[in-house]
């Protein structure tokens, strides 16, 4: 190349005089708002474009009303749907569906709760029922109570493990059955497929947040539900910096649930789409890992004289271990039995919450899901509603801690955990 020959990929705008281009006449404000950009790249990029826009550009009046109307592919409003934001929901989305033999659909969330929220006033109308566990994620109940009910919906609550209970409490007027794979803080496993066949026998959808066992260890789908639901707060996006939701599922319940959320707002925001898409790619190496080491974690703990109860589905005296085995994945690692683990020691409040403040390692933060160990101690902070009386009938000690493992060397956590609890006794 001679010198004074320029290489083909150089930005190169031409003199203003010489370009006889309408935009080279254009004033300085208007050239500043519509500057130059380079068309789309020729090779495919390799990381996902984050479309940090909220509106999108139209050829004609035409396209932009056809875009609207969904008679015709393409984007208009970041509220409505987004390139990066559809990237993460059809991500998770083929991770969900894993195994299947019908197409399913999904939606991204601006959090779990929007998306669940979502979900229900979709599915629910004045009039129509809900049945939930007693033990659902405490965001979920305050739905169901403190907003649905207000709009006549009711709401039964029921053992999330006992499938007759569950179907006794379905009724002509039931619009829905809600689950979750892994209970929180007690790590109950619902039985599945028991349960989809229940919905199916009585017509009524089955939903399931599946935010404690993430697409990794449980596809909900596979074993029957018609929508899974998660807070892709926790191992979706597994760095404890973003916030959203999705939902995957049946296609024409999807469709629908889009449509409530074009109305309520509930949308995840581009950047967190594009965070979220991130930790997609590493969601199987990071759960797996979580997973061996929550296992480690537990039969380490599991004998010591300061614990009076530890719940952990991969421990063989969890109530539903042997489903677990059969609902949850396995890997060359080892069996996924998730990452959620809940100490209780011997003595009340007081132990719980020493416990919590003797470790170093594992951190007392809220969340879950993310590469720090967090605990929270129950009793005082995710349940804090219940008295202990209360605490006891749902399952859980007044001295309970929840543990999410990380993705910390099981060594370091086994010493922090094993020298807190040894500190108790
Ligand atoms: C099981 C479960 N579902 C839903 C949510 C709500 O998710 P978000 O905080 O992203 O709204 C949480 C949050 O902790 C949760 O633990």
């Amino acid at each position: 190349m001679s010198d004074d020959e320029q290489p083909l990929n150089l930005p190169i705008v031409g003199p203003a005089n010489a370009d006889p281009s309408e935009g080279s006449r254009w004033g300085e404000s208007t050239r500043a708002v519509h500057g130059p950009r380079p068309g789309p790249p020729p090779q495919e990029p390799l990381g996902l474009p984050t479309y940090r826009t909220s509106a999108f550009r139209f050829d004609t009046a035409q396209d932009y009303a056809d875009v609207l109307a969904d008679r015709k592919p393409g984007y208009s409003y970041s509220r409505i749907d987004n390139p990066t934001a559809d990237a993460f929901a059809l991500g998770l989305a083929t991770l969900e569906a894993h195994g299947l033999d019908h197409a399913v659909a999904a939606q991204p969330f601006a959090s779990g709760m929007a998306a669940i929220s979502t979900v229900m006033l979709t599915l629910c109308s004045a009039g129509r029922h809900v049945v939930a566990p007693a033990a659902v994620y405490g965001g979920t109940y305050g739905v169901l109570t403190h907003v649905l009910e207000r709009f006549g919906v009711s709401a039964t609550f029921v053992d999330g493990t006992d499938v007759d209970a569950v179907r006794d409490a379905i009724r002509p007027e039931t619009a829905l059955v809600w689950a979750e794979t892994i209970a929180n803080p007690t790590t109950a496993v619902a039985d599945l497929p028991a349960l989809a066949d229940v919905c199916r026998a009585a017509g009524v959808p089955l939903a399931v947040d599946s935010t404690f066992a993430s697409p990794v260890v449980c596809r909900p789908l596979e074993w029957g539900a018609d929508l899974v639901v998660h807070s892709a707060t926790k191992y979706l996006g597994g760095h404890s910096d973003v916030t959203g939701g999705a939902v995957v599922g049946d296609v024409d319940l999807v469709g629908r649930i889009r449509k409530t959320r074009l109305d309520l707002g509930g949308m995840l925001a581009p950047d967190e789409a594009f965070l979220l898409h991130r930790g997609l790619a590493t969601l199987p190496v990071r759960v797996a890992r979580h997973c061996a080491t929550a296992l480690a974690v537990a039969e380490a703990v599991a004998g010591h004289p300061s614990v009076e109860r530890i719940d952990y589905p991969g421990l063989g005296s969890h109530p539903q271990h042997e489903l677990a085995g059969k609902l949850f994945d396995a890997g060359p690692e080892g069996p996924r039995y998730g990452a959620i683990l809940t100490i209780t020691p011997r003595g009340g409040r007081a132990q719980g919450m020493a416990l919590c403040d003797r470790l170093r390692v594992a951190a007392v933060a809220t969340s879950l899901g993310g590469v720090h160990t967090v605990v929270s101690h129950v009793a005082s902070t995710t349940h804090r509603q219940l008295d202990d009386a209360a605490l006891a009938t749902a399952g859980i000690g007044a001295s309970s801690v929840r543990f999410s493992i990380g993705l910390e060397d099981a060594d370091d956590l086994v010493r922090d955990i094993v020298g807190a609890l040894d500190a108790l006794s």
